[in-house]
């Protein structure tokens, strides 16, 4: 599902975040940077382990920050990597959001066209996938309301449930 923005594009797909063809995907990330499992797992697993090590490289980060990588071997050229906790692997609305907020500024400073998110919070962090739509969807609408970049914001949603409350929070959108 698609929905126009002005002349930006908010989209909502359900999918594996590692396939994606975006100039930048965004890692679900603790402030360490240390890559775990869930989406950070999968990146390291296809895109190569030199993207764990650079990522912790540049940390630790604020909870809530976000840092820019290589991609290794995936199609993607950036992985952002946004922080949505800290060492405690606990995350809340504030945090996602400014996970959110920080990941969009790094495409925006790149002058990236378009980025891929996965819903931050919602695996290891155990945050409710409807929350977790409304707090996402909400920040890219507000950034890309005022920005220059990035033109596209796509959610990349793993598991039927998580997709469903994505989409139904982008009806949301296009309804009002
Ligand atoms: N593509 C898209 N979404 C995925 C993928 C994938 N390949 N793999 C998992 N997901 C989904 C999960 O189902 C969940 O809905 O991404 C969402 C986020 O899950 P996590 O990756 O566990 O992220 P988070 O809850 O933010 O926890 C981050 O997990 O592994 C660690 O290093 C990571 O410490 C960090 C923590």
């Amino acid at each position: 599902m698609r929905v126009q923005v002005g002349e930006k594009v908010l989209e909502v797909v359900r999918g594996d975040i590692t396939e994606q063809e975006a100039d930048a995907i965004v890692n679900a990330a603790n402030n360490h940077l240390w890559m775990g499992g869930g989406v950070a797992g999968a990146i390291k697993r296809k895109g190569g382990e030199e993207i764990e090590k650079e990522a912790v490289s540049k940390g630790p980060i604020p909870v809530g920050e976000a840092v820019v990588t290589s991609a290794g071997r995936l199609r993607a050229k950036y992985v952002i990597h946004a922080a949505g906790m800290g060492q405690d692997l606990r995350t809340d609305e504030d945090k996602i959001r400014d996970a959110t907020e920080n990941a969009l500024k790094r495409a925006e400073e790149l002058k990236l066209e378009s980025v891929a998110f996965p819903a931050i919070g919602t695996g290891v962090g155990g945050f409710p996938a409807d929350m977790c739509a409304e707090v996402m969807i909400g920040t890219a609408l507000d950034f890309l309301k005022e920005a220059e970049n990035p033109k596209l914001v796509r959610f990349v949603l793993f598991g039927e449930e998580t997709y469903e409350a994505f989409r139904r929070k982008l009806e949301e959108v296009e309804g009002s």
